[in-house]
């Protein structure tokens, strides 16, 4: 009897060993992202391709007043932000700083004060922790967040065509492996985002206006307001032409009220002209390049009427389209940590004497 109460005992513990190992397995490749490249201050907990946690901390109050990003406030922001949100990010992961396997962190295209921030806290604490550090480009993050384990999320398959859709760019880029991507347009001028941030600052919406320009416009007439829709040859595309149409029209009325009584019609009108350029210079690379798979990342993924359109665009041209979940369209650290998982799989690391990088290329 007394043998058989050991054995049972001795197999509990097997067992229970087994469950810790497992859970120590599962939590190895644990990475921290951080993401400062702009005005968001936000940190991620990734095991392997799952986020365990994903903060951000946004500056949008700062900057509101003066209707767009002011560089040096978004630096001080950053500085003052970043040890609570790595903080957050650890504590909403369950998971110690000495659990953690590498460090990625977004080395560029951004402000360079802001990145600064991110990149040296980044270094800092991979040389306390002795672990390997990893510079992400900040657009590689933006298309890669596709392949983020989520129930969600349906991975694409290479090469696809890569659309970009920011404040700071507008590019398409064919995406033959996570990070062999060729760009093949991009603005000559504005970025999409900057289209809806700068005209909406004209019809009085405050800072980012992309979101509000889009729920306005749910109950606004799209075509009441005819803007030129720009047609760039080759794959480039430019917004500033519309901004411009769209701010003398503005100024040109007479009428003080004219703005608050057509402001539905306004966003609806502005939104159909800045979606119309992109979906135009989209179908135009994918008839071209043959390519049916069209993955979509960027802030502007965010706005409804693209996502519609985007699927009607689909069905008639037999394009698989990937949009992403919400909380991974504007700026996040999950996407730097996905992008800095695949670069830990191939051991491909950064060194401390790396800069950030204001004008990082793709
Ligand atoms: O990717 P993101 O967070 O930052 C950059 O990397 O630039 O994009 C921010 C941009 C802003 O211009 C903002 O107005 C726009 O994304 N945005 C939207 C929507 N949500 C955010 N634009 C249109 N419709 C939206 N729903
Ligand atoms: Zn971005």
């Amino acid at each position: 009897m007394i043998d058989k109460i050991l054995y049972l005992v001795l197999m509990l513990i097997v067992y229970f060993c087994n469950v810790i190992n497992n859970l120590k397995l599962s939590k190895k490749n644990i990475i921290l992202a951080i993401e400062s490249s702009c005005d968001d201050t936000a940190a991620a907990i990734l095991s392997g391709r799952k986020v365990l946690s994903n903060c951000i901390a946004n500056q949008n109050l700062i900057h509101r007043a003066y209707g767009g990003v002011v560089p040096e406030l978004a630096s001080r922001a950053h500085q003052s932000k970043i040890i609570p949100v790595v903080s957050q990010a650890l504590s909403k992961a369950n998971i110690d700083k000495k659990e953690l396997t590498a460090i990625a962190y977004t080395q560029g295209p951004g402000l360079l004060g802001s990145l600064l921030v991110g990149s040296t806290f980044a270094k800092s604490l991979a040389i306390a922790l002795n672990i390997p550090l990893i510079p992400i480009n900040h657009m590689n993050g933006h298309l890669l967040v596709h392949f983020i384990k989520d129930k969600k999320i349906n991975p694409p398959v290479f090469p696809f065509l890569g659309v970009t859709l920011s404040g700071g760019h507008t590019q398409l880029v064919l995406v033959k492996k996570h990070f062999e991507m060729e760009l093949i347009g991009s603005t000559i001028d504005d970025a999409i985002g900057e289209a809806f941030d700068k005209c909406g600052k004209k019809l009085g919406l405050s800072y980012p206006a992309g979101s509000q320009i889009d729920k306005l416009a749910k109950v606004g007439n799209s075509k009441r307001f005819p803007f030129p829709i720009s047609n760039l040859n080759g794959y480039n595309v430019s917004y500033s032409g519309i901004k411009t149409a769209f701010i003398n029209f503005i100024y040109k009325q007479k009428d003080p009220n004219f703005i608050s009584e057509n402001l539905n019609d306004l966003c609806a009108s502005l939104q159909y002209t800045l979606i119309q350029i992109i979906l135009n210079k989209i179908e135009k690379v994918a008839k071209d390049y043959r390519i049916d798979q069209i993955v979509i990342g960027g802030g502007v993924a965010a706005n409804s009427e693209i996502r519609n359109q985007l699927e009607v665009y689909a069905k008639s041209n037999g394009w698989k389209i990937f949009l992403p979940p919400l909380h991974y369209t504007t700026d996040n650290a999950a996407m730097i940590g996905i992008a800095g998982y695949y670069k830990l799989k191939q051991k491909n690391y950064g060194t401390v004497s790396e800069s950030a990088q204001a004008r990082l290329k793709l």
